[in-house]
């Protein structure tokens, strides 16, 4: 288990002083920090298919180099210079997405996954800006970080067709990070990272949808669900001979049309829920073959098992009012609850791992234990013992 430490600062003085605001350097974040995976297990994960990675690299003559995975061999880079990344890396490794355990003060729908990335010395990614927020833990090695505050006057550059970059920028941090240390970037910080030796470093990362994002997502909700909401009505229309114009009235009237869909709170809670639920990238899920019966859970689980929670498997919920349905979103799979199974859907999105205890209480009730059996047999909870 990781332990953060903030130094002086609650976590409630963190959120309100950098959090969205302004990089810091957590010096010591995870003190005596132990690296959950070493560089040949990710280079192992870098080898499948199914698991999203890069390379880049920076050549000798100053040109930038990006390959994508999957990656058997590395010889062709070199010996420094280059970084490997592996997205998405707490879907695959129970160890590593441990690392992701001690920011639980932000709400499960915020965080997306955790990115691996191994360098050798010299190795970084160049100068970027990212959109979204970011923890960068240090593990073994040092690297060399340059952080920076938003700036308009940055420039987007291309070094190569895949790699964005930004021109030089100010920084107001210039660290060499040790392992254990962690730095915060908020959205759009420009930040440079050089490794100092082979070091590995963990990046949580969170989501948070744009409006473009979040639109196509509402128009995808709908066709699934066949709905094509109200449709423009004009009866008090008018008769103009200026044909051509739409009309301030006319907009004000498309604009009306669009709220109305947005201000329909049950249908933007069901849309919202089952789209930021939906796994980025793949789960790792095998559903258990055959099938359980309800009647083995119970017994399984009476019996003293401990369940372990799917890595990378996003889990949320909404509940209108303290009576209302729960409604309870499962990697975009939605299930509603009377609004007595309130612990039970905290139990289920807040722990990672159902420990005996929990187990017993699951099984214990008839109503718990057959959606539990439900999603043990999609491959979302497996047994640890
Ligand atoms: C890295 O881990 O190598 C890059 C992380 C970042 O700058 O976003
Ligand atoms: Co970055």
């Amino acid at each position: 288990m990781y332990q953060l430490h903030l130094g002086q600062l609650t976590v409630a003085e963190f959120m309100a002083q950098y959090w969205q605001k302004k990089p810091v350097l957590l010096k010591g974040g995870f003190a005596d920090f132990a690296d959950p995976l070493t560089p040949d297990e990710l280079a192992g994960l870098a080898t499948e298919e199914d698991i999203e990675s890069r390379v880049v690299a920076k050549t000798a003559d100053g040109q930038w180099q990006l390959e994508t995975g999957p990656f058997e061999d590395y010889s062709a880079f070199g010996e420094q210079g280059w970084t490997l990344l592996v997205q998405a890396v707490d879907h695959w490794h129970p160890e590593a997405a441990q690392l992701i355990e001690p920011f639980r003060f932000i709400p499960n729908w915020r965080i997306d996954d955790l990115m691996v990335s191994y360098s050798t010395p010299g190795g970084g990614v160049g100068p970027h800006l990212d959109q979204y927020d970011v923890f960068i833990i240090q593990g073994m090695g040092k690297r060399h970080w340059r952080v920076g505050m938003p700036d308009a006057s940055l420039q987007q550059i291309c070094p190569h067709p895949r790699l964005l970059q930004i021109t030089p920028f100010l920084d107001c941090i210039d660290v060499i990070t040790e392992p254990g240390d962690i730095l915060y970037i908020p959205p759009g910080c420009p930040h440079d990272g050089i490794s100092v030796d082979a070091s590995l470093s963990y990046s949580v990362g969170f989501r948070a949808p744009a409006q473009k994002d979040l639109l196509t997502g509402l128009a995808d909700f709908l066709i699934e669900q066949d709905q094509s909401g109200a449709r423009y009505t004009d009866p008090h229309r008018q008769p103009v001979s200026d044909i051509g114009r739409i009309s301030d009235a006319d907009l004000d009237q498309v604009q009306q049309l669009l709220l109305g869909l947005v201000n329909n709170r049950s249908l933007l809670a069901s849309y919202f829920g089952q789209y930021i639920s939906h796994a980025k990238h793949e789960l790792d899920a095998s559903e258990p073959d055959p099938h359980y019966a309800a009647d083995e859970i119970i017994e399984y689980l009476a019996e003293g098992s401990v369940l372990g929670r799917l890595g990378g498997l996003r889990i949320c919920y909404h509940q209108s009012h303290i009576d209302a349905d729960i409604q309870l979103f499962i990697n975009g799979l939605t299930i509603t609850l009377p609004a007595e199974a309130l612990p039970f859907v905290q139990l289920l999105s807040e722990q990672v791992q159902l420990n005996e205890d929990a187990c017993q209480w699951i099984a214990a009730d008839a109503n718990k234990a057959g959606l539990m059996t439900e999603l043990i047999n999609l491959g979302y909870w497996y047994f640890i013992e």
